[in-house]
Order: structure tokens, then C-alpha cells, then sequence
């Protein structure tokens, strides 16, 4: 499969690792002195970079063809004379990359037509309000699956006045898998079904959906949406912010389906109605134009690799070789999460100290520190776990290459090799 390509000619060479793992990656442009002419010389010289291996986990790596191809546009969006960025959003143009967005996520995500597709703003965490707002019936509770930090939030909003339940939660396990099937109680009658299908703080993922009959099953996409092929129709309502696998911070992606939207009283606040962007397209306010465009450019990207089938592939391959790092270290390395939840989009992992002791039983901070502190000095950046669990945690979302997990889990042994 081909990448994304820049639309002019252009080339860059990966010229390899460094002594402390540094990847370089320079950049000879063929680009001609004239089309630099409207850019003042102070902002157009640079035509190398370093780029790091990057585990962010939010915002987080975009592909390089992508970064790419916005820095070819950035000036002149495809002769329009003007970057996406100065467009209007009412303007011809923008409404082409509007709908181009949409058409690339319809395609690759087989988002059915009775799915509205909108891109919003305020990220995941507006969702958890703005969805009870919009789909909650009188007398009918939201079901709550609680898995983590991410569905904690989404319960003390709920905790403000909206009838709720917790119909299963594995925070007695420390939330180190997402309940079994035997451990969810729904109610016949609930308004939906909230869940995180990903837990990008403890490391988990759904493997299965949850089957929840005709109640509709809001689920909060953010941190595994487009990482694998999945069923848009076991869904009523699927957000997701675009800074993991679509693209960057700022547009937040919510596919509903068209007949819930409407459960909403028209007398909310009109910008706070799934049906007002729905109706609209997403133009009735302002939306972030830069960041739909490189959605847009995204779905491209998922096309150049065999689309969702392809990109799990590469992320199943990914994960697998970060786990097996993990599980043949002796225990020198200990991931806490139960094998069929483990998540193939965050990888947590505790490290042991020098003391020839274990990780799972004793987990050891000041190696962890350590761990971080060379990873990142070895261009091998965003491995410390999030700060309200510790640990290590190693996102590998869509644009991760598998050439940063190989550089990464050499590293792991180097570092296991030194110390353990
Ligand atoms: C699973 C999950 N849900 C919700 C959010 C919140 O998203 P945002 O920061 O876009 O509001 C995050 C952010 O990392 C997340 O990982």
C-alpha cells in the first residue's frame, strides 16, 4: 500500500537509529526557490527536522505524509490562493473539505445513512453532558458500565441530577479488565447503555461489545476510534476527540443515530441539539475548519493502508510485540491487566528496581522514573504512565509506526539488560 503523498515531488530518507536511539529524519525538499517567493525568507528555511518516536497519548503522532501534505497546503489550500486555516467556513471550498471529512469517515467506518455524522468542539468531555441532555427519556436511567477515569467522569455528570445505574464496574479489580458478561445487570427500560469501549488511562479495551438488546449503547470512542473495523449499527451514539487516531486536538467526531437525536427537547439550548449540527452539517457556528481538514487527510491515510482492515493488522502486530516484551521480560516488566482486556491502543506497565525483585509484586518508581527519563532522552518520547496511576503507559495509536515499537522494545531490554 502506498502513503499518503505529498502532491509534489519530495523526498525524505529515514537515516536511522542513533548511538542513543534517536531516529533522524531529513527532509530534501525539490521544491522550487519561486514557490517560496510569498513566504517571507524568516519562516520558510527550515527543511530539516528531528522527529522523535512518539507515545503520547493524546494529542499524540500523526503520520508523516499527513504533516506532510499540510505543510505543501498550508499557504495555498490546492490553488485556492489561501491556507484552510483564512477560508470561510461558508465558502465553497471549506464546505468541499467539510464533506470530504464526512465521506472519508462514512467510507472507512461504513457509517449507515440512517447515522448522522457531526464534528463538534469541546472534546469527549462535552459529551458526557451533552449526551444525557439530548437522549435521556423521562423516568429512564442511563446504565452506566464504569471501567475507569474516563466513565467516572461521565458519572458525575450523570451525578447531577440524571437518573442513573451502575450496571457493572470493575473498580473492585482496580479496573484492570472490563466487565464480563455475567457481571453486567441492564435494565430493560434504560434510556442507554454508557460505556468506554477503550480505557486509555488503565490500559483496557473492550474485545466484544456488550449485547444490550434494543436499549442503544452511547460508547466513548476517544482513544480507539478507527484502530479497527467495528459495527457503527450496535451503536446509538459513538464520540470520540480527533487527537488519537483521526487527527488533531480541537474536533471532537460524534456519530448518532438520526432517530435519537430527535429525542431531544427543542427547547435546550439550541447549540447543545445533536439535531441543530445535524440539520446544519455541522455550519451552524464556527466549526474548526483546520482540524476537519486533517480528519479529511486522515480517512486518505487509512485508505493508503487497506483501510480499518489494514490498519488493525498493523496495530494487532504493533501491540503484540510491546506485550510479548512485557511478558517475556521475567517479570521484570508486569503489565496489570487481565489478557482479554488488554488494550491494543494503551500499554501499561509497572518496571521493577534493581533488586531482583518483581514488577507485579513490587513495582519500583524510581525505576519507572528512570525509565522515562531515558526513554525520552533516547528520542523515545511519552512513556510515563498518567499521573493519577503511575506507572508506565505506551500509546500506540493508528499513526505509531512499527518501526517506533521495534525501536522502543530494544530499548526495553537494553534497559532490563542494565538494571534487571
Ligand atoms: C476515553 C476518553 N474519554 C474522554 C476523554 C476526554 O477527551 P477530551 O480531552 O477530548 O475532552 C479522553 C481523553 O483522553 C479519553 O481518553
Amino acid at each position: 500500500m502506498s502513503e499518503l503523498q505529498p502532491r509534489s515531488t519530495r523526498c525524505h530518507d529515514i537515516l536511522g537509529c542513533s548511538g542513543e536511539g534517536v531516529v533522524r529524519i531529513a527532509y530534501n525538499t525539490r521544491r522550487h526557490r519561486e514557490e517560496f517567493q510569498i513566504v517571507s525568507s524568516s519562516t520558510a528555511s527550515a527543511t530539516s527536522v528531528n522527529r522523535v518516536f512518539n507515545f503520547n497519548a493524546g494529542p499524540s503522532a500523526l503520520p508523516l505524509s499527513v504533516l506532510e501534505r499540510i505543510r505543501e497546503e498550508l499557504l495555498d489550500w490546492r490553488g485556492s490562493g489561501m491556507s484552510v486555516m483564512e477560508m470561510s467556513h461558508r465558502s465553497p471550498e471549506f464546505e468541499s473539505i467539510n464533506a470530504a471529512a464526512e465521506t472519508g469517515l462514512r467510507k472507512h467506518l461504513a457509517i449507515p445513512d440512517d447515522y448522522a455524522v457531526i464534528f463538534l468542539q469541546g472534546g469527549g468531555s462535552t459529551q458526557f453532558t451533552l449526551a444525557p441532555m439530548n437522549l435521556c427519556l423521562p423516568g429512564k436511567p442511563v446504565d452506566l458500565l464504569h471501567t475507569g477515569t474516563w466513565t467516572a467522569k461521565a458519572l458525575t455528570e450523570l451525578k447531577k441530577g440524571i437518573a442513573h445505574r451502575i450496571a457493572a464496574t470493575t473498580e473492585p479489580v482496580k479496573f484492570t479488565r472490563v466487565p464480563r458478561k455475567d457481571e453486567i445487570s441492564l435494565s430493560p427500560d434504560a434510556s442507554y447503555v454508557h460505556l468506554c469501549t477503550n480505557n486509555t488511562i488503565e490500559g483496557t479495551q473492550y474485545h466484544a461489545i456488550p449485547e444490550t438488546a434494543e436499549v442503544p449503547i452511547v460508547a466513548d470512542m476517544s482513544s480507539d476510534i478507527a484502530s479497527r473495523p467495528f459495527d457503527v449499527k450496535k451503536f446509538g451514539l459513538i464520540f470520540a476527540g480527533a487527537q488519537k487516531n483521526l487527527g488533531p486536538s480541537g474536533v471532537t467526531l460524534v456519530i448518532v443515530r438520526k432517530d435519537l437525536a430527535e429525542r431531544a427537547d427543542k427547547n435546550l439550548p439550541t447549540i447543545f441539539q445533536y439535531r441543530t449540527h445535524i440539520k446544519e452539517k455541522s455550519l451552524y457556528h464556527t466549526p474548526p475548519t483546520f482540524a476537519i481538514y486533517i480528519v479529511g487527510l486522515m480517512t486518505e491515510w487509512i485508505e493508503s493502508h487497506g483501510g480499518l482492515a489494514g490498519i488493525q493488522k498493523r496495530n494487532e502486530t504493533k501491540a503484540k510485540l510491546l506485550y510479548d516484551t512485557i511478558d517475556s521480560s521475567n517479570g521484570f516488566y508486569h503489565c496489570p491487566v487481565e489478557k482479554d482486556s488488554r488494550s491494543l491502543m494503551n500499554v501499561v506497565f509497572r518496571v521493577a528496581g534493581i533488586n531482583g525483585q518483581s514488577a507485579a509484586t513490587n513495582p519500583d518508581e524510581a525505576s519507572e522514573k528512570e525509565f522515562g527519563k531515558q526513554a525520552a532522552a533516547a528520542g523515545l518520547v511519552g512513556t510515563p504512565g498518567h499521573r493519577s496511576v503511575g506507572g508506565m503507559r505506551v500509546s500506540l495509536y493508528n499513526a505509531v509506526e512499527p518501526a517506533a515499537v521495534e525501536a522502543l522494545t530494544s530499548f526495553m531490554r537494553d534497559f532490563q539488560r542494565k538494571r534487571g
